[in-house]
């Protein structure tokens, strides 16, 4: 582990200025505050500002060397200390990159050219999980939600049923099976593997293992499991799981949506970095983004943020950027291992709207607590309903105001009035009627949903994340966290299949151990 020396957060003398400056600061919507990035236009007019904002943020990320990490970020210096490595994403959108990443993409972009060319596979099966798997479900729902000529599947959850759909109704002959593991030992992915394989041979195909393409930062394993050296794409440690789909691990959006939308994805997000790097803070969304963040959930205690993603097409945002943010910033101790003892990463859930509005909006608007809101659009839609885009925006700006203004119970009972309610209804009507307001909220509005504008928005996010991780002193390039389960589950697995049940287990998993064990 790479030796690092930083200040607890509750320690820097700029901290307790940056709270006093959020719990002071007012919401004031009328008072814009929009900043253009990539294209996107990120709107903070609705988080809590001040005229101390700008110079309590810039303390702080003086204090914590700001400008020196996110050099070391795009220059590929070590930034994830606890696994020794640089997490260079940024390197896979440059334009230009260094030689393996340009040969690496010449590559997948030669093997798709050829595939198409010959029309080879119209079913593309895609194993993976986590971050190798999200981005390209996220990628070819936004851009082939209307159908492709390619069939794609997505298997991920080591549950039978999920292989099971993945392959069920396919022409084995006519399918290719990408296997997308950075590590390739997740378990998961390799059981699922196997049993396409297993497919792969139950049908008779003469040589299965053409049927694969793996894409990998372990080559080596890839090779050994059989499959054939010009069927691996491989990407690098320095690449972060949820940092991966700037890499081969594209390539199957490639095969479905096409190249193109790997290049657009892969501009955006360079746009965004080229912003990161060089807008001045006040003006920085990604930095702003952040700090709002920050504030909402370690000066103001907000415990979740909302994703209120309007656009059906981007479902899959939610769990990209749940992975992204959680398993980034889900941490408790700093790099050095000492307690953080303000809260990190907020709990991070959506749905699209306006669905989410007719499942959990009841709560964001009147429940005890609430949670601050991001809402994303785009200003244009690609159907042809001009009607629906403009409803579905109106929503999108209703709900982020009513979550602001709220409403009060004078308001309300004046309401239940004019509604014909006598006086001691409407009065206690009112009661439930009004809603306390005050919910700070972001809008993010993409001109029009293009794969250089998605790509620009999970850049501003990822970087968004990044600074949170060095005002918050943490690691946000690590995932420690899930390994403990993994191996207990390796351990019960065992024990599922008969071996002795280990007695250090709790009563309640011997009894279930068991009870469930084949
Ligand atoms: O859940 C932990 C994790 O390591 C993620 O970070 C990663 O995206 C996922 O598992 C899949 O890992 P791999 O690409 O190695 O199969």
């Amino acid at each position: 582990m790479t030796k690092t020396t930083i200040t607890p957060l509750h320690l820097l003398k700029s901290w307790p200025q940056f709270v006093a400056t959020v719990q002071n600061a007012p919401l004031n919507p009328n008072s814009l505050r929009l900043i253009e990035a990539a294209g996107l236009t990120v709107d903070l007019s609705t988080q809590r500002c001040s005229s101390k904002w700008q110079h309590a943020i810039c303390n702080l990320l003086t204090e914590r060397n700001f400008d020196a990490q996110r050099q070391a970020l795009f220059a590929g210096g070590i930034c994830n200390p606890t696994e020794n490595r640089p997490a260079w994403h940024t390197m896979l959108r440059e334009p230009q990159p260094i030689a393996e990443v340009a040969e690496e993409r010449k590559r997948v972009l030669e093997f798709v050219r050829r595939t198409d060319s010959d029309r080879q596979w119209h079913n593309i099966v895609h194993i993976g999980i986590g971050g190798s798997d999200w981005g390209v479900r996220l990628a070819t729902q936004a851009f082939g939600y209307a159908g492709t000529w390619r069939n794609i599947r997505y298997v991920a959850n080591i549950d039978g049923h999920a292989i099971e759909a993945g392959l069920a109704g396919l022409d084995p002959r006519e399918t290719l099976i990408v296997i997308a593991t950075k590590s390739f030992t997740t378990a998961e992915t390799m059981e699922n593997a196997q049993r396409a394989l297993e497919w792969l041979k139950a049908a008779k195909i003469s040589n299965p293992m053409n049927h694969f393409i793996a894409v990998t930062a372990n080559p080596d394993a890839a090779h050994a499991w059989g499959i054939p050296p010009y069927h691996i794409f491989k990407f690098w440690d320095w690449v972060g799981g949820r940092f991966s789909l700037w890499s081969a691990v594209g390539v199957a959006a490639g095969l479905t949506v096409g190249s193109s939308v790997l290049a657009g994805l892969q501009s955006g997000a360079y746009a965004m970095d080229q912003h990161f790097l060089t807008a001045p803070i006040e003006n920085n969304a990604p930095i702003q983004l952040a700090m709002s963040g920050l504030a909402n959930r370690s000066a103001l205690g907000y415990g979740s943020l909302n994703l209120a993603v309007y656009d059906s097409r981007l479902a899959n945002l939610i769990p990209y950027l749940q992975q992204l943010e959680m398993e980034s910033l889900g941490k408790s101790v700093d790099i050095e291992g000492n307690p953080i003892i303000v809260p990190t990463s907020p709990v991070v859930w959506g749905m699209p709207g306006t669905d989410a509005q007719h499942t959990f909006f009841q709560w964001l608007h009147q429940g005890t607590e609430g949670a601050p809101v991001d809402f994303i659009v785009c200003a244009k839609e690609d159907h042809r309903w001009a009607n629906h885009h403009r409803q579905l925006l109106a929503h999108c700006l209703a709900q982020r105001e009513a979550l602001l203004n709220g409403k009060t119970e004078e308001e309300a009972y004046d309401e239940n009035i004019k509604a014909g309610l006598d006086s001691k209804e409407a009065k206690a009507l009112a009661k439930h009627r009004k809603q306390p307001g005050g919910r700070p909220s972001t809008l993010i509005v993409l001109p029009q949903l293009t794969p250089f504008a998605l790509g620009a928005l999970l850049a501003l996010y990822e970087h968004k994340v990044f600074v949170q991780g060095i005002v918050w002193g943490l690691n946000p390039f690590d995932q420690w966290g899930v390994e403990l389960g993994k191996v207990l589950a390796k351990g019960i697995d065992k024990e599922l299949s008969g071996a002795p049940i280990n007695s250090k287990h709790n009563e309640s998993t011997k009894y279930w151990i068991n009870k469930l064990k084949m």
